[in-house]
């Protein structure tokens, strides 16, 4: 097993492409904590992977509230000794051309989006250095390597993941901890019900894979760049879009 006697807490764990990471890595050997805002479909994932044997924790936790993430980290500590990895995959989308765009949608996608990222780093980070290893990723997005009509907030959110990723990949290394990002395309997850098919059919046809990702194709670059096997890896994009971004 990849992951086995490895810690991870894994952001917007409730659904999509979170959840799916949240199965995979326990599969994988991994003790997992999950968090998301509900808590009923955390609780429900986890009755679910319990059966497995495997070990889960789930925390209602708001990325944006910086004393959610505390407490979501030390209980993760107090309940398995320590955190490996961080996965930053929480977040949303409130698209709107940059002329109708309301300063509330700007700041709430940069603070879920962007801001809870850094507000979980900052709080797992001096517990990795005092173990002197760890692995955090951050869900960027295409949007945030090629902009997109209609999200300025989320492509800027997304874009700032990938300076953050390449910053802190630079400050932490030294200490054992390697930070990378995904950059994930057009994956079929609750996140891309509410695009219209013709959207949706004209980013298939951009796409040399011809199809939309599935949440678990994302789940296994996230193992990946979890892995050993990605021990050297640092400071990188993975771009998991079949090619759209080339
Ligand atoms: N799907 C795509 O095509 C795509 C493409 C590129 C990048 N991504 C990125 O991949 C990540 C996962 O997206 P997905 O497609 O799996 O979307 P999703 O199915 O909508 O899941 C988003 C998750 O984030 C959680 N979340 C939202 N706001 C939160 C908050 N304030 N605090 C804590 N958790 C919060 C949601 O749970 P609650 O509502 O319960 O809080 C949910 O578990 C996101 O960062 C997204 O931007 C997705």
């Amino acid at each position: 097993m990849r992951l086995e006697n490895r810690v991870a807490i894994i952001t917007g764990a409730s659904s999509g492409i979170g959840k799916e990471t949240a199965m995979l890595f326990c599969q994988e050997g991994a003790k997992v904590a999950v968090t998301a805002r509900s808590v009923e479909r955390l609780g429900q994932l986890c009755r679910e992977i319990d059966k497995s044997g495997a070990k889960t924790l789930y925390m209602r936790g708001d990325v944006a509230n910086r004393d959610d993430m505390r407490e979501v980290v030390s209980r993760t500590i107090n309940t398995f000794g320590k955190v490996d990895i961080l996965i930053n995959n929480a977040g949303i989308t409130q698209d709107a051309l940059v002329t109708k765009m309301t300063k509330e949608q700007w700041d709430k996608v940069i603070s879920v989006d962007l801001s809870g990222a850094f507000n979980c780093i900052q709080e797992v980070v001096p517990h990795m250095i005092e173990q002197g290893s760890g692995v955090i990723l951050n869900a960027s997005s295409v949007s945030g390597i090629y902009g997109n009509i209609g999200q300025t907030n989320y492509s800027a959110a997304k874009a700032g993941l990938i300076g953050m990723t390449k910053t802190l990949a630079k400050e932490l290394g030294r200490k054992g901890i390697r930070v990378n990002a995904v950059a994930p395309g057009f994956i079929k997850t609750p996140m891309t019900e509410k695009v219209p098919d013709k959207i949706l059919s004209m980013l298939i046809e951009r796409t040399p894979l011809r199809r939309m990702g599935e949440a678990s194709d994302v789940a296994y670059a996230y193992l990946y760049l979890a892995s050993d096997e990605a021990r050297f890896i640092n400071g990188a994009v993975l771009h998991v879009d079949g090619g759209l971004v080339l």
